[in-house]
């Protein structure tokens, strides 16, 4: 089928390089001119693993193509996915600009039937309004359907191929038709729904992940005041398949460029359609508190720290990502500067360049973590990365000036952390809490038949 996708972020360029990938002849168009020189010459401009080869393979085959021009790609489009950005407005709510340029910019260069499917995740009520922008200019048929996008950054195209379900709103049966043969060739449970309820089962489902991080967070606090281990409580928890053991990872709480701006765009939808969702008031509150716990933790454990250097491993939002949108770090960098921390440093495997862009202009980036540590007052590990597992800590220990850390994201095994010299404290984690040396941080040791 031939397919345009108008934006290459990380949901538009994933989406229009593996649709290429199942055979469909795909256009993917982006205002940003440099991104598209990039993409042209098969050069991804984000991060995310096996992207890049499969837009070269796509390229090479003839499948994928990048435009900077709307009109040009349409012209034999039979869908068109719209990917572009819904980022907060100051209320906190989802800033629909974008989306909406892109439905003026097809109603004026429209000139055949199309499907229009709205990826960019937004309110209740939008597909509908786009299809009302479209008809101003366009007087053909064009049905609006909504396909929300529930990727993860870092295993993208792995979940694009993989998913645990794709949702379709439709208003027609040949619409349905149409979307279930764009994803014939990805085997998962497709779930057909009205317009309304897809676009509401998106922010639904972020915001019940995001529940499940403050509410273990929140287990994590109590567990730190009554001398429980909050893995050994998470994992127990897990087990009951009602519950599942994914999301109940305690830390210094979610950010990104979804979760912050989704919880905040449906608490706002629900105030304006007269519901208070006290319970999403909670889960905001409780993760912005965690950085601040976590700022606190540091804080006691250098003896204060004002005047101090810093080190912050890790600034993206979360691990195998160069994405820094709304990272906690980012937030923990500007409570650190607040607090009077005199140098603040940091290092992140992939998203120093971005990091840049955004972070104070204090904060010192660092391509070699051994190099920033050196004379360090103290360390916040900020980002799971998995190669921080395995740093030379004994090195870093003793290039710091003096060997505080505080893992904001529980990675670090604490018995060892602590026998290395550390002045180390994580989430949660009470270290005497396992009455058996066998329960090893982040490797649980379940004996059998004890159920
Ligand atoms: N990033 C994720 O992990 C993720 C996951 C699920 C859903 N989403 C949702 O998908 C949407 C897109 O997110 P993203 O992270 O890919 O955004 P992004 O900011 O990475 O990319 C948006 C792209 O759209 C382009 N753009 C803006 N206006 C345009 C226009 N008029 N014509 C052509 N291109 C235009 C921008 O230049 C940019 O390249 C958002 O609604 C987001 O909430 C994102």
């Amino acid at each position: 089928m031939n397919i345009v996708v108008v934006g290459t972020g990380y949901v538009g360029l994933v989406t229009g390089t593996c649709l290429a990938d199942l055979g469909h002849r795909v256009t993917c168009v982006d205002i940003d001119a440099r991104k598209i020189d990039f993409l042209k010459r098969g050069t991804s401009p984000i991060y995310e693993e096996g992207l890049e080869a499969l837009i070269q393979k796509n390229i090479h085959l003839g499948n994928l193509l990048f435009f900077t021009s709307l009109t040009s790609a349409v012209s034999d489009a039979e869908i068109i996915f719209i990917a572009v950005g819904t980022p907060s407005d100051v209320s906190g709510k989802a800033d629909l600009q974008y989306v909406y340029a892109v439905a003026n910019e097809l109603g004026q260069c429209l000139d055949h039937n199309v499907i229009v499917v709205n990826k960019s995740t937004v309110p209740v009520g939008t597909a509908a309004e786009v299809g009302r922008m479209i008809a101003q200019n366009f007087s053909g048929a064009c049905e609006v359907v909504s396909c929300p996008e529930f990727l993860r950054e870092g295993t993208a195209v792995n979940d694009f191929f993989h998913p645990d379900r794709i949702v379709l709103g439709v208003r027609s049966r040949a619409a349905e038709d149409v979307m279930l043969k764009v994803f014939e060739a990805v085997q998962c449970p497709k779930v057909v729904t009205t317009v309304e309820s897809a676009e509401m089962i998106k922010y639904a489902s972020n915001a019940f992940l995001a529940t499940k991080i403050s509410f273990i967070n929140e287990i994590a606090n109590i567990c730190e005041r009554v001398g429980a281990n909050v893995e050994e409580v998470a994992y127990g928890m897990g087990l009951d398949s009602r519950i599942g053991n994914k999301f109940l990872r305690a830390g210094i709480g979610y950010g990104g460029s979804c979760f912050p701006k989704d919880i905040r765009a449906l608490n706002q939808i629900a105030g304006i359609n007269g519901y208070d969702f006290k319970l999403l008031k909670g889960v905001i509150e409780v993760n912005n508190n965690q950085r601040l716990l976590a700022v606190e933790k540091l804080n006691r454990l250098t003896g204060g720290l004002r005047g101090k250097t810093i080190a912050m491993l890790g600034v993206a939002f979360k691990s195998n990502t160069d994405d820094v949108r709304e990272s906690a770090a980012i937030d923990i960098s500007e409570l650190l500067l607040e607090r009077g921390v005199r140098y603040l440093r940091t290092h992140d495997p992939a998203a120093l360049m971005n990091a840049k862009k955004i972070l104070d202009k204090r904060v010192a980036l660092f391509e070699d973590p051994y190099a920033m540590v050196q004379g360090c007052d103290g360390m916040m590990l900020a980002t799971e990365w998995e190669q921080f597992r395995h740093l030379d800590w004994q090195k870093i220990r003793s290039m710091m000036r003096t060997p505080v850390l505080v893992d904001g994201r529980n990675l670090l095994d604490p018995v060892r952390m602590q026998r290395l010299g550390f002045l180390y404290d994580s989430i949660g984690r009470t270290l005497t809490a396992s009455p058996s040396s066998q329960f090893k941080t982040n490797r649980v040791v379940v004996r059998e038949g004890n159920k």
